[in-house]
């Protein structure tokens, strides 16, 4: 992510914004905030907020401006596109594991599918219920395991042949959390050990096959460095096509299930 400019970064977020959050990200929003009990006047934060579509939807349940609300992640391309949505909330730009405000700080903190990603996740869960309030809630969303996934299942293996076992590896991080009795081990060795985790159904919508694939590689893959050529695109997108048959409708239409945890811990 470094070594790319501030435009090449928002690029990639406004690619991710576009492609990823309609298909995967929205519809979790709403329930990671329900399993939170977000309530006008509750001052949120969000971690790892990406381009903002938590704290945009909080915002809007709080019924506040936008100023009770806060988004928190460590990718200056992603918190452009956040800020270009709603100029209103602070979007501070920062890791998880060292969360830039004071202790006590939140009625509640929401952290959706970026858990995988952190360096220290338990310093950084450690953080989140450091700067939670008494009484205060915590609702952390990660994707369960590529077994109980078809789509990236089936695209991974795809990927590992066409592209090779290091962009599979890429594809394989986000589901590097779907087992839940690591993830219990992980809560209580954070000190979270009365957290509760959760399995939720969800299902991934893509408009079609080709969306899926330029999700990945134009939302994200510009950040891993991994860059494919428009003929593994197309072989990629064939491949899919035919194994992930029984998932598209008669309009193109890919929807398959991605089922996801929750940690909710409150202080
Ligand atoms: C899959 S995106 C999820 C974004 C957003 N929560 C959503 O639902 O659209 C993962 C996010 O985690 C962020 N991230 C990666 N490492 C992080 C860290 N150490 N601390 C906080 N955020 C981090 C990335 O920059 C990215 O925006």
């Amino acid at each position: 992510m470094l070594e790319l400019s501030l435009d090449e970064l928002k690029n990639t977020a406004t690619n991710y914004e576009k492609l990823m959050v309609p298909a995967l990200f929205v519809s979790w929003a709403e329930r990671v905030l329900d399993e939170a009990g977000v309530e006008p006047g509750d001052r949120i934060l969000d971690v790892a907020c990406g381009t903002g579509i938590v704290a945009r939807i909080a915002i809007k349940r709080t019924g506040s401006n936008g100023t009770s609300v806060t988004g928190l992640d460590p990718n200056p391309g992603m918190l452009a596109v956040a800020e270009s949505k709603m100029s209103t909330t602070e979007w501070k730009e920062g890791v998880a594991e060292e969360i830039p405000f004071e202790d006590e700080s939140f009625d509640v903190v929401v952290s959706q599918f970026g858990l995988m990603f952190f360096q220290d996740k338990s310093e950084a869960l450690r953080e989140m219920v450091r700067v939670l309030a008494p009484g205060g809630r915590l609702v952390v969303a990660v994707f369960d395991s590529l077994d109980n996934n078809p789509g990236y299942r089936a695209m991974t293996e795809i990927f590992a042949q066409v592209a090779g076992e290091e962009v599979a590896d890429a594809l394989r991080g986000p589901f590097s959390l779907g087992d839940t009795e690591k993830l219990k081990e992980l809560c209580s060795k954070s000190g979270l050990s009365s957290a509760k985790v959760t399995t939720h159904s969800g299902k991934a919508s893509f408009p079609d096959v080709l969306t899926m694939v330029l999700a990945d590689v134009k939302g994200w893959f510009p950040l891993a460095g991994i860059h494919l050529t428009d003929e593994q695109i197309e072989e990629i997108v064939q491949q899919l096509e035919s194994d992930l048959q029984e998932y598209i409708s008669s309009d193109e239409r890919l929807e398959f299930p991605m089922p996801a945890h929750f940690i909710k811990a409150s202080k």
